[in-house]
This record gives structure tokens, C-alpha cells and sequence, in this order.
């Protein structure tokens, strides 16, 4: 069975959260992080904060292998430090040709006006892309320090799913940010949405069972570009939804949640299921909540707009940081997840 993850708005919709509590609950066993090292997944798992630029959320699942696909792109002090850091080595595999990204990278970027403009994170990943497109970036296979954990990622990926394993591919960065569908020019360097991120893996549309489109409860962006609906960072902090970047450490801009936004991003993704993350920030009352019935009526209710609107089931609910403060309603709507 083959699940993917993929941001709905701009990024930072809990993503990682999400995975981690597919992992964990649903015993995924294979997990594939696309995306690049400008994209952060944060992940609260029994109080430890752990904040992830490479491998997927999947981790705090310890039967899980954690793949790196081709259409990803790493640099290896990252790679190491992470691997070093969750002390997962053993089950990490590397494609031959995922993409490196080096230093030279980063320097270039800090250099050009546009990246300047559009407020990038500047940490390499579009000018890697761009060596990737111009066929002189360096790839794994070719970095001898990686060689223990080279592997083929799409052959593992479809004969794990010709066996009947459950497969999570999680997206990174969300549905605008996307180069093709997403606010151009103030967008990241790829394909953000579900067929893009399939295309990363080397998967087909057709070994598809789930498409989780995750939402936060109201809209952040980092750097610039339009966001209907922009409220100040004085009223944000009222409220209690101002943020600060995984990657870069800025205040995230806010919006409040975006129906609009959201019925495109059902559409781009075809999504099968939504996620809504962080309900308690809407609604006090629900936070730790992990059964629909714990949920105040005003929050079902505005759960059940979200669902009249996108026509979609909201199958799971993020009621607080931690991996399991989650409202899952995957038995109750007859979704296999
Ligand atoms: P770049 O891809 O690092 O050049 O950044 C381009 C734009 O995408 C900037 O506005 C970044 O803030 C935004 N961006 C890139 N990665 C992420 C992410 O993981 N979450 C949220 N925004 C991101
Ligand atoms: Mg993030």
C-alpha cells in the first residue's frame, strides 16, 4: 500500500507529524522523504523535539527503513549529522542518484538578486537544481563516504509494494510553493505536489492508495510572496499563531485558513484524505483531544465546513505537538490507511 504526505498551502503544515503518527500507527515500514535540505520537519515524539532537513519523520518508527530518493537532493555533513543524530544507520539507504549538494552551492546563491528577492532559504538546493538540469551536479554514487549506503530506491520501493508493504512517501514544502503550480517566481525549485513527489520516488500514479493533503488550521508562508489574508504579527502572536522557521529561524507570516487555496491544492493532489494540524490553535478546548467525541462541538462543526467544502474526509486531526496528540478518524470514516 502506497500512502503520500504532501503540504497543502506554503510548507510548514506538520507534515512530519503527520508521517511520524502514519508510521507509528499504521506500521508503515518503508519511508521516502523527498524535497531537499531547504525544507525542515519538526517532530515531538515522547518530549524530544527533533527537527529534520533529510530523512523522513518515519524514524520514530524503529522497523521503518528510511530511503532517500533519486529526485532528493542531500549535502553530507547533513546527512551524517542526521543519521548520527537519531542513530538510525543500519536502515538508511541513499539512491545512486540523489543529488549532492556542496558549499559552492550555498555561496553562489547568497549571490544572486532574484533568490535575494523572493526571500530563498539559501541553502543551496535551486542552484544544485540548476547544476542538476545542466547535467554537472554530483550524484551519491559518486561520494565515497556515502557508498555503505547506496541502494536502488525505486526498484526497493515497487518490489516492497508488489509484497504487500505498506510504502509512506513523505512530500516536503507545500502545494504553492511548488515551481510549476505554486506563486511564481516566490516558489522553491520543484515540483512540490503529489505527482511531482511521485516522480522523485520512481513510482507510478497507479500504486497510489492514499493521498494525505495536509492543513494547518490557518496559513503560514516564509519569504516573500502574496498571502491573501495577511494579518500582523502583533494580532498572530495574539492569537497564538506566530511561528518561527525550522530551516532559517524567521517569523512566519499568517494567514487564517484559505478555502479557496484549499480546494486548489484537493485539486492539484487528488487528494483522497485531509489532515487538518494544529485544531487546538483554533479551538483552546481541543488540544491533546485524540478522540472525535473529546473535540468541542464548535471544532466538529468547523471540521465538517472544512469536509462540505473540499468534499473530502478529514481522516486525522493534530490536537497538540506530540506525535500521538492526534484525533484519528480512519476507522470511523472505513479509510485504510
Ligand atoms: P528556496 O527554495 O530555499 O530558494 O526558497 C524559496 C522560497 O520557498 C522561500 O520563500 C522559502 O522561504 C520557501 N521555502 C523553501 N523551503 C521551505 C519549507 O520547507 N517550508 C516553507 N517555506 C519554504
Ligand atoms: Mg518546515
Amino acid at each position: 500500500m502506497l500512502t503520500v504526505v504532501v503540504g497543502g498551502f506554503f510548507g510548514d503544515e506538520g507534515k512530519g507529524k503527520v508521517a511520524a503518527y502514519l508510521a507509528l500507527s499504521k506500521d508503515y515500514r518503508y519511508a521516502v522523504r523527498t524535497g531537499a535540505i531547504n525544507a525542515g520537519h519538526t517532530v515531538v515524539y515522547n518530549g524530544v523535539t527533533y527537527r529534520l532537513r533529510i530523512l523522513s519523520a518515519a524514524f520514530v518508527n524503529k522497523s521503518a527503513k528510511l530511503l532517500v530518493p533519486p529526485g532528493a537532493l542531500i549535502s553530507l555533513d547533513l546527512f551524517v549529522n542526521e543519521v548520527n543524530m537519531l542513530g538510525v544507520k543500519g536502515r538508511v539507504f541513499v539512491d545512486y542518484k540523489t543529488g549532492v549538494i556542496e558549499e559552492i552551492h550555498v555561496r553562489r546563491e547568497r549571490e544572486d538578486p532574484v533568490l535575494k528577492s523572493i526571500g530563498s532559504t539559501f541553502t543551496g538546493v535551486g542552484a544544485a537544481m540548476a547544476d542538476r538540469v545542466l547535467r554537472r551536479l554530483k550524484l551519491a554514487s559518486d561520494i565515497p563516504e556515502l557508498k555503505e549506503y547506496l541502494a536502488d530506491i525505486p526498484l526497493m520501493v515497487n518490489q516492497a509494494l508488489d509484497s504487500g508493504e505498506k510504502v509512506l512517501v513523505e512530500g516536503t514544502q507545500g502545494t504553492f510553493l511548488s515551481l510549476y503550480h505554486g506563486t511564481y517566481p516566490y516558489v522553491t525549485s520543484r515540483d512540490t505536489t503529489a505527482p511531482g513527489i511521485l516522480s522523485e520516488v520512481g513510482v507510478g500514479p497507479k500504486r497510489v492508495d492514499h493521498v494525505v493533503v495536509v492543513f494547518k488550521a490557518y496559513v503560514t508562508r516564509v519569504g516573500a510572496g502574496p498571502l491573501e489574508g495577511e494579518i500582523s504579527p502583533v494580532e498572530a502572536e495574539r492569537l497564538g499563531w506566530l511561528e518561527r522557521a525550522t530551516v532559517t529561524g524567521r517569523v512566519r507570516r499568517v494567514a487564517p485558513f484559505n478555502f479557496e487555496l484549499a480546494k486548489r491544492a484537493v485539486m492539484l493532489n487528488s487528494a483522497t484524505c485531509i489532515a487538518i494540524t494544529k485544531l487546538d490553535a483554533l479551538f483552546p478546548s481541543a488540544k491533546h483531544a485524540r478522540s472525535w467525541s473529546e473535540l468541542p462541538s464548535e471544532a466538529r462543526k468547523w471540521i465538517e465546513k472544512v469536509e462540505e467544502e473540499l468534499k473530502v474526509p478529514v481522516v486525522l486531526i493534530g490536537t497538540g505537538e506530540e506525535v500521538l496528540d492526534m484525533v484519528d478518524r480512519s476507522r470511523d470514516l472505513g479509510v485504510d490507511l
